[in-house]
Parts: C-alpha cells; structure tokens; sequence
C-alpha cells in the first residue's frame, strides 16, 4: 500500500506522481529519453537538452542501454529474439508467410513473405518497405530484400495476372481519392520490369488477405525456413558490423540516450 492508502483517494497529480515514480523504479533510477522522432509521433518539436534533463531528475544518470521495462534481449540475439521480444505485429507476418507456404511457393518467397513488415512491426510505418529492406540486406538474398523493399510501392497497384486489385481496405484506410505519391509511382514503374518483379508482388498476393485475427500460426513453422534463408551472424544482430547492425541495436535499445 502507498503512503496515502486509506485516508482519501489519490488526486489525479498525486496518481500522476505515483506512476512516474513506478516507471522510474522500473528503470533502475536510470533516465530514459525520447528520441526527437518519438515526440514528433505526438506532433511536438518540443526538444528538453540533456543538462536540464539530468536537473530535473537529480542523482540520476541516462540510461545507456537496455531498457528495464522492455522484454530483456539476449547477448547474441538472433532474428528469432527479434519475432519474440520487439516485433510488436507478428501475426500478420506469420499469417502472410504461412498462405505462401500453403500456396507451395519457394522459401524465398516464404521468407520475404514473413518479413515484408519488419519495418512496421519493430521500427516506423513511415517507407516501412524501404526500412525493412535495409534492416534485411545483409542476411537474405538480394531477391528477398528487393522484393520487400517494392512491395509497398505494388500494394497500390492491380495486377490482374495473379488477380491482386487495388486493396479495398486502402480506400477504407486513406479515402476515396487517395493517389500514392509520384515516389511510389516511379518505384511502380520501375519494378514493372524487374527480374524480380513476381516475387514482390507475391507479397501483395499473400499479405491483403492476412488479418484474421483467429488464425493459428506459429514462429516455430517458419524456424527451419529462417535457419536456411537468413544469414544468422555468429555475434549476434547488432554486433557484427553491417550496415544495418546500428538498426538492429536502436530496435534493441530504443530509448538510449546515445
Ligand atoms: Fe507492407
Ligand atoms: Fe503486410
């Protein structure tokens, strides 16, 4: 019981004062910082610099790595850890990559399937195809990192060869009216003719039908798919010097204050 209990209910401050100070607890009397884009998701510019920071919690040093309030990662995490412990939307990944196991198509396709939202599931939506790719690049074969890279400029144009429309979820999504920008209309354009083109658009084919949310899928299905495909390194993602291991470790310890 708190300090309060029993004499009368807390006020809003005081309950405000309350979860600061469990949150704070809860990281070891280390201060956790926002990045500029986290407050930008509030629609603020507001910036607090690190010397102020500190003042305002006196005796307390920055946090500069793992989050306590986060699932704790492991020395040499793997992509699994990722699935487990930060992909925040992994249903729809694995319901996606499990229609394209059942459609019988190579595991590259498999595969892409599985991590064509990586980029919404650890990190932005913003280019989340282009995000995802980068993350990727160095464990897959090019194929798979092209093809999820593209695949958010062909979710928003019909292919009547495999029978993909324009996803009606989009119009309910963005309205109406809603045109992609010229970005994504070149990247359309260009992927049009691309070796790899059927590939990314299979993530189009087996991605719109894949928000059941009573499906049962399950990550252990796809661990021998990962296990062949995705170029585990032996130190771990975040720690093998790629160019997207930086990526990786942000994913792991997103509120480090360097
Ligand atoms: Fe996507
Ligand atoms: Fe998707």
């Amino acid at each position: 019981m708190g300090p309060h209990a029993a004499s009368r209910p807390l006020t809003l401050s005081e309950q405000a004062d309350e979860l600061e100070e469990k949150m704070m607890n809860e990281l070891n009397d280390k201060i956790a910082t926002k990045s500029a884009l986290f407050a930008m998701a509030d629609g603020s510019l507001d910036y607090v610099g690190g010397a102020e920071l500190q003042a305002r919690n006196p005796g307390k040093y920055f946090l500069m790595g793992a989050d306590p309030r986060l699932p704790k990662m492991p020395d040499k995490p793997t992509l699994i850890d990722f699935f487990k412990h930060r992909f925040v939307s992994m249903n729809h990944l694995l319901q996606s990559a499990t229609l394209a196991l059942k459609a019988g198509h190579e595991e590259k396709v498999v595969l892409a399937c599985l991590l064509h939202d990586v980029g919404v599931a650890g990190f932005i939506r913003c280019d989340h195809g282009y995000w995802g790719a980068q993350l990727i690049e160095p464990y897959v074969d090019e194929e798979v990192s092209w093809a999820v890279r593209v695949h958010q400029a062909l979710r928003f144009f019909p292919d009547e060869s495999v029978g993909y429309k324009y996803p009606d979820m989009y119009r309910k999504y963005f309205g109406p009216d809603y045109q992609p920008e010229p970005y994504i209309v070149e990247e359309y354009k260009r992927a049009r003719g691309h070796k790899y083109y059927m590939t990314a658009r299979l993530i189009c084919v087996n991605d719109i039908y894949s928000f059941d949310p009573d499906a049962k899928v399950n990550l252990d299905d796809f661990v021998d798919i990962i296990g062949r495909n995705f170029k585990q390194p032996k130190e771990g993602l975040g720690f093998d010097n790629t160019p997207s291991s930086h990526m990786w470790r942000t994913l792991m310890w997103p509120t480090r204050f360097l």
